[in-house]
């Protein structure tokens, strides 16, 4: 066994001598190492044809000596890579003569990403934090959590995409996904907003996306009321499209809020006539909203008798169409440079 073992570490010292390149360290690695037929793998096979006594004694030389050549090979990689690292920079260099090449275009913000900005600092002038969540998220936070446990017909307002072999993972359909990771997280009393894209599985026309954005908001206190968040949506709505802009609030179904509503404003294209983009109603939905539901709040252990709040979800992308007339959401995603150099 022991001449076995020198055998292989003389084999091993003198093939490292020639690797020049990561590509061949691996190489040389595998020739030792892989499970399948690596020399010394078949060694440590080897292992179980041995007596009790004779194991023992050899398992024990086997480790060190892989101990030591993987310590080897660790360097060597090391090595390689700083000395690829060095060469990089001495072929960089900066040509301090090379004349000013005048002003090169710039790219700009997406024009989803100019309203995005422009919420944040309004919001945040009211005492809001800004966060972000993740898009890849839970079934439990984007909907059991929500008041929306499984087999729930409410699962059907929106379009999931699931995650192949993950049923349990989402692409999170709507921004609320972080109502109750943001109670836990920050505790309550609590003045939050997640702007981010959501998406859903839907057929695409001009005013559906797979992808999208929404702006959500959620404020909860100990006498948070729904004149408050009354107060507060009303603000946003004449600080994007001015102070003339009216609102109204209707009932709606969510099931994580009661009562919900569904939040109009004038139509700021043609500030309340009719026209062809609010369909001649003079009005345009542009967000839900509504009292947090108590299970929400007990979902995120905050207790609902001493508590309660207001959670608001804008159409982020809609916004954005509103605001810069927009006719088709589809030009929002298309990367098409005719569509985004307008901005
Ligand atoms: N998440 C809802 C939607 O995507 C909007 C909403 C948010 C409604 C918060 C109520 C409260 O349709």
């Amino acid at each position: 066994m022991q001449e076995k073992l020198e055998k292989i570490k003389k084999d091993f010292e003198l093939q490292m001598q020639k690797v020049s390149d990561v590509l061949s360290l691996e190489s040389l690695e595998q020739k030792f190492f892989s499970r399948k037929n690596g020399e010394f793998t078949d060694l440590m096979k080897g292992l179980k044809d041995l007596s009790d006594e004779k194991r023992k004694e050899a398992g024990l030389l086997l480790n060190t000596l892989k101990g030591e050549l993987e310590n080897l090979l660790h360097n060597k990689k090391s090595e390689l890579e700083n000395a690829q690292m060095g060469d990089l920079f001495q072929k960089e260099s900066i040509d301090v003569t090379q004349p000013y090449l005048g002003n090169l275009q710039k790219g700009h913000l997406h024009p989803s990403t100019l309203i995005q900005y422009q919420l944040e600092d309004l919001f945040a002038s009211m005492g809001f934090m800004v966060w972000d969540g993740p898009e890849l998220e839970s079934d439990y936070y984007n909907f059991t959590a929500l008041n929306v446990p499984p087999d729930h017909p409410a699962r059907d307002m929106q379009d999931t995409f699931y995650v192949k072999g993950h049923s349990d993972w989402v692409m999170r359909t709507q921004t609320s996904s972080f109502q109750v990771r943001a109670m836990q997280k920050f505790g309550v009393p609590l003045k939050l907003i997640v702007p981010g894209r959501v998406f859903r599985n839907e057929s695409t026309d001009p005013r559906h996306e797979h992808t999208f954005y929404q702006l959500e908001g959620i404020v909860v206190g100990k006498d948070v009321s729904f004149a408050d968040m009354k107060g507060v949506l009303e603000t946003v709505a004449k600080g994007l499209y001015g102070e003339e802009t009216q609102m109204r609030l209707r009932p709606k179904f969510y099931p994580f809020v009661e009562p919900g509503v569904n939040g109009e404003i004038t139509c700021s294209l043609c500030k309340g006539k009719g026209c062809r983009v609010c369909k001649y109603t003079g009005w345009m939905e542009i967000f839900g909203a509504g009292m947090v539901h108590p299970n929400v709040l007990k979902e995120a252990g905050v207790d609902s008798n001493e508590y309660q709040g207001f959670a608001f979800g804008f159409g982020l992308s809609r916004l954005v169409m509103l605001k810069y007339g927009i006719e088709d959401v589809r030009h929002l995603q298309s990367g098409d440079l005719r569509f985004l150099s307008q901005f």
